[in-house]
């Protein structure tokens, strides 16, 4: 098992100073951004797009993770990747050559993951773990923050999990597997005993009372249960 790994949701953040709160939350010990794209199309909601990414790619040298909540998906690829993002996630069900989207998330110079809904096969994943650097698997239907983490998660999880060390056994190469939807301290050990790497959290961590030290001390409250399964893993 590989490091685990914070994803804040900015989704959650406060888009008036959003440069600021990106700087606050990578300085607070997150490692990645998490970066929710969404066109009231794919999702009935309306978020963020590559002017926003490009703006914040100057403030944090931490890796943008672009979950791409769109349909159609391939134009916006070259686009996201130019505006600086260093992963870029879709969802299956939103390109009509999953392969190909995949192939050209590499090509333009990005980590390729696939996104899958709580109810979309684990199938998806056949015959393109090649192809693969990150399966993201949604805890809750896509669209909104501050929903409630969907238990049937941790069944996937695992079987994804078997999937990824299967893989990893022929060429080596290490899949992030990463979770988003509901993450909060009471819940991220037993979805990292499921075999989950990357924790993506929004309202958890951008919601973080001061009083209870804000980002610093949600994500040390994460990072203390994470602890907790490494050191069981030992
Ligand atoms: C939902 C988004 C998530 C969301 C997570 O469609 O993909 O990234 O912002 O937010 P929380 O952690 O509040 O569930
Ligand atoms: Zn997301």
């Amino acid at each position: 098992m590989s490091a685990f790994r914070i994803a804040p949701s900015i989704l959650s953040a406060d888009f008036a100073r959003l440069g600021e709160e990106i700087t606050r939350v990578v300085d607070a010990g997150a490692d990645v951004i998490h970066f929710d794209v969404m066109d009231n199309h794919y999702v009935p909601n309306l978020t963020i797009g590559p002017l926003v990414c490009q703006a914040i790619r100057p403030v944090t040298t931490a890796l943008i993770d672009v979950h791409l909540m769109v349909k159609p998906v391939d134009a916006l690829i070259p686009i996201f990747a130019k505006a600086g993002a260093d992963i870029i996630s879709f969802h299956p069900e939103a390109s009509e050559h999953v392969d190909r989207t995949l192939a050209l998330i590499r090509d333009c110079g990005c980590k390729a993951g696939l996104a899958l809904n709580p109810a979309t096969s684990l199938n998806w994943l056949d015959h393109v773990m090649d192809r693969l650097d990150l399966i993201l698997l949604m805890s809750v239907n896509p669209g909104f923050g501050g929903q409630s983490f969907i238990p049937s998660t941790l069944d996937k999880a695992l079987s994804v999990r078997h999937r990824i060390d299967a893989h990893r056994d022929e060429d080596g190469q290490e899949i992030w597997l990463q979770v988003d939807g509901g993450v909060k301290a009471s819940n991220i050990r037993a979805i990292a005993e499921a075999g989950v790497d990357t924790f993506v959290a929004g309202s958890a961590i951008f919601n973080a009372p001061d009083a209870d030290g804000g980002y610093r001390g949600v994500i040390g409250e994460l990072r203390a249960e994470l602890g907790q399964v490494m050191a069981r893993a030992a």
